[in-house]
């Protein structure tokens, strides 16, 4: 007799109608444009890829310091270095559609300074090869945009909204920590039309030179990632996935910050989390996410729980 073909778990999920073949994506900024990593690990296992935060224009990102190590994270100040929308479209989605002939989804992650131009950005990139768009209006690192449209229910759907018309395609919002109000954000969005919810992007925080007595980032501040982040993150997107569901708001989330083993990611699927993205642990593991995807089938199979979508105790 053959196996009951329910026996084996099944890790593949569908976001906004888009289907990926394991809930495991390259969280935007830490996988440059998927590429970069092709000699380290087999890049097509991954679920998805998001890409670096694009905007439309180039961008050169923040002078000084970039990059500081804390006890168990990662601090940064990129600024949002990219070579804007149309030198990605020809020149790094090319490699990035090989990786989707192969099953990875591809997820353009978008920035930008005003309403305009975070527009103007949706209408390229829903006319290009990407699966779906990241608006990312959660950066802590720009002095204009970025964070400025995630921390208040109002400047969020000022954004959500005008890229939702702009955009056929599936749209995820990538919320902040920073809000005070993360829910209130979240159903801006919704309501805007975002058809996902990605939370967290980075903490903003900061670091001081003690010998020099000076700020060790040129802005001051900077945006906090890495383990050190994991369980405020995953409290976050517990209380999201709460608050949705009170709501009766049916928008899947996907949950990040701080994964770097399967366990953590396994969190995140049981608070909820739909999917989740890996960030910072790739940095000091470049196969952390074919780990990571391996361990939640071994989790799966041994707990003898059979869909991503019942890891949830929500
Ligand atoms: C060096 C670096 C660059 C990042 N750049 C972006 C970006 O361009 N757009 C974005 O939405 N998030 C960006 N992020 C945030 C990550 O995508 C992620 O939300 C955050 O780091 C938390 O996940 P982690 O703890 O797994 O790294 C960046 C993070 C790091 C460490």
């Amino acid at each position: 007799m053959p196996d009951n073909p329910l026996k084996k778990p099944d890790i593949s999920v569908t976001i906004a109608g888009i289907p990926f073949k394991n809930p495991v994506i390259a969280a935007s900024g830490t996988f440059g444009y998927g590429r970069e990593y092709a000699g380290l690990l087999d890049v097509s296992a991954l679920g998805g890829i998001c890409t670096k935060g694009l905007t439309l224009e180039p961008r050169a990102g923040n002078n000084g310091v970039r990059l500081h190590e804390t006890p168990s994270g990662l601090m940064n100040s990129i600024g949002l270095e990219n070579p804007g929308i149309p030198a990605f479209i020809e020149k790094e989605l090319p490699h990035l559609q090989e990786l989707q002939q192969q099953g990875v989804v591809i997820i353009a992650n978008l920035s930008g300074s005003s309403v305009k131009e975070y527009a103007e950005g949706a209408r390229l990139l829903d006319m290009c090869g990407v699966d779906m768009v990241e608006l990312n209006i959660s950066c802590p690192n720009v002095p204009s945009g970025g964070i400025a449209f995630g921390r208040d229910p109002e400047a969020a759907l000022s954004v959500a909204r005008p890229v939702r018309k702009a955009l056929h395609k599936p749209l995820i919002v990538k919320l902040s920590p920073n809000a005070s109000d993360i829910a209130a954000v979240a159903s801006a969005c919704v309501a805007g039309g975002a058809d996902a919810l990605s939370l967290v992007n980075t903490f903003k925080a900061m670091a001081i030179n003690i010998e020099k007595r000076t700020p060790v980032f040129d802005h001051g501040s900077a945006g906090l990632s890495g383990p050190a982040i994991h369980p405020l993150a995953l409290r976050m997107v517990w209380e999201l996935v709460r608050a949705l569901a009170a709501q009766s708001t049916a928008v899947p989330v996907i949950g990040l910050g701080g994964i770097s083993r399967a366990e953590d990611a396994i969190e995140f699927l049981a608070a909820g989390a739909k999917a989740v993205q890996v960030g910072t642990a790739t940095f000091t593991n470049p196969t952390a996410m074919l780990e990571i995807i391996d361990g939640i089938a071994a989790y799966m199979k041994k707990k003898e729980i059979f869909r991503i979508e019942d890891l949830s105790i929500q």
